[in-house]
């Protein structure tokens, strides 16, 4: 078994059905009132939202706006030196708004011709299971939360910002919208949880935070990379590695850190042959062998 990590915030519904987001002590909005009652409002959205509703519009607030607007300038800005052309492809392509938050729904307009991802609310984490199972039909579950005012260009958990312009951005290509969409048919075969953990760090070394050569450069494609200011300029400082699905697999990792060690790929056709052909091809027994040793403990 595996620990499903508090990387996000935990959220409980009391027995007055009241929603409460946990936020750790050393979050940057943990002693500002207000930011918590946000937190619980947006959270208790999302969980009130069921498939074929609309996605829960949240009337984002002045402070909320403006970080954006900060980190998506910022971001937008590294992109352009950082990361993959495939991605800046699709970035081009995908054109989200850059001086306000985007509703999921109007994130979900704009993927679904290119890509066919949509996005649906999550409070918080959502089960590997079901995160990844629901890539198999294209669907993305996206926190819609943002990062304390006071620290915009500092997250301790996934926001708006990361999965929407470190995923949204990604999955706009379809060659990468292709690798998730394999991953989540994985899914559906595979029975145990150390299995899915194994898929699930494979997809961690990969989509979230994987890097690509491209002529004397090396670019990033992982949402993770793509959506953190600081960990977009350091992954040049990391140990880089071929592509190795087992090694991916197995590998410890601490999400509270840089990474120090990545892989990268010689091409996005490389990343397609080895990672994609591994969500192809994986069963329960074909992981079996490399199960046992290393257990991470994080997903991002
Ligand atoms: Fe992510």
């Amino acid at each position: 078994m595996f620990d499903e990590a508090q990387l996000y915030s935990p959220v409980t519904t009391g027995a007055d059905g009241d929603v409460t987001v946990h936020l750790s002590d050393e979050h940057p909005g943990v002693h500002d009132p207000e930011y918590r009652a946000r937190r619980n409002a947006i959270a208790a959205r999302a969980l009130a939202y069921r498939p074929g509703d609309p996605a829960p519009r949240i009337d984002y607030t002045d402070d909320e706006q403006e970080v954006w607007r900060i980190v998506s300038a910022e971001l937008r800005r590294k992109h352009r030196t950082y990361a993959s052309h495939e991605v800046l492809d699709g970035e081009r392509r995908l054109d989200l708004p850059a001086d306000r938050i985007p509703q999921l729904d109007e994130v979900s307009a704009k993927l679904v011709p290119l890509s066919g991802f949509r996005y649906v609310p999550a409070a918080g984490l959502v089960p590997l299971r079901e995160f990844f199972g629901s890539f198999a039909e294209r669907i993305f579950h996206s926190t819609q939360y943002i990062r304390h005012h006071s620290a915009p260009l500092y997250t301790p958990e996934p926001d708006a910002v990361h999965e929407i312009i470190g995923h949204a951005n990604q999955l706009a290509s379809p060659r990468f919208a292709a690798l998730y969409a394999a991953a989540g048919a994985a899914v559906a075969r595979l029975e145990t949880d150390a299995a899915l953990k194994f898929l699930a760090d494979v997809f961690w070394f990969s989509m979230e935070f994987g890097v690509v050569r491209e002529g004397n450069e090396i670019r990033c494609y992982g949402a993770g990379l793509l959506s953190s200011y600081g960990e977009i300029e350091e992954f040049r400082r990391a140990e880089l590695r071929p592509l190795h699905i087992v090694e991916m697999g197995t590998r410890t990792y601490d999400i509270t850190h840089y990474q120090p060690v990545l892989y990268c790929a010689a091409s996005v056709s490389e990343i397609e042959d080895v990672v994609g052909g591994f969500f192809e091809m994986v069963t329960d027994e074909v992981v079996a062998p490399y199960l046992g040793g290393a257990v991470a403990d994080r997903r991002g």
